[in-house]
């Protein structure tokens, strides 16, 4: 089978792990391929990926999981690629809350992030520490939008029974949620009032 090729011109966001480009064949998908990555981890991600597959759970707010495949910089994993209502490929949420209230207003922000709380406690997707980095805000034409997790989900925990216990699962998804929005009030100083 011969390998993907991977360049520069369909680079579309660094990572301190990963590289992620524009699949070649595929404007709909991208593959993140590593060079600073921990084998164990991709193992990890993969995994559970894998268990959310087999639990059918709903993708709104997480990219689909399709596969490994093999490119010029070393093995790549393939996830959706996702874009704004415009088709331009969206940005991350970090960058969102840096730029200030210039192209999405704050409260399109804490909308979709009440969203993603919901979403997560439906769903049961457990995350490791969330940062704004590895959240993409999908926007719409309007301005609002909903914020999908691009990385960092599941979970390292040695004997992961919150993976099968729902209300384990709860309990982590709420605790690492409350961390995350403190740590948002805090950097981005975030009006407070909205967060219930
Ligand atoms: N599914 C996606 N759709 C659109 N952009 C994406 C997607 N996945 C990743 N990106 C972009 O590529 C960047 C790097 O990807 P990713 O976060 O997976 O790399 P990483 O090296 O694992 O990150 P970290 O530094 O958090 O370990 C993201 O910050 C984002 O800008
Ligand atoms: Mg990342």
């Amino acid at each position: 089978m011969d390998y993907l090729q991977l360049d520069d011109s369909k680079l579309i966001g660094v990572g301190l792990h990963r590289k992620c480009y524009e699949h070649p064949e595929n404007s709909n998908l991208c593959i993140k391929v590593g060079f600073n990555s921990n084998p164990k981890e991709d193992k990890r991600e993969i995994n559970y990926y894998k268990f959310l597959n087999r639990r059918a759970i709903s993708w709104a707010m997480l990219p689909k999981f399709h596969g490994k495949e093999k490119t010029n910089l070393g093995e790549g994993v393939v996830f959706d690629l996702i874009r704004d209502e415009d088709g331009s490929v969206s940005k991350t949420l970090e960058y969102y809350l840096e730029e200030g209230t210039q192209e999405v207003a704050q409260e399109n922000i804490i909308n979709a992030l009440d969203d993603l709380k919901e979403y997560l406690l439906q769903e049961l997707i457990l995350t490791m520490t969330l940062k704004p980095k590895n959240i993409i805000y999908q926007k719409y034409k309007n301005g609002s939008g909903k914020l999908i997790i691009i990385d960092n989900i599941g979970t390292s925990d040695f004997i992961p029974i919150c993976k099968f216990s729902n209300t384990l699962a709860k309990q982590k998804i709420l605790r690492k949620w409350k961390r995350f929005e403190q740590s948002l009030i805090q950097k981005y100083k975030l009006d407070k009032e909205f967060f219930n």
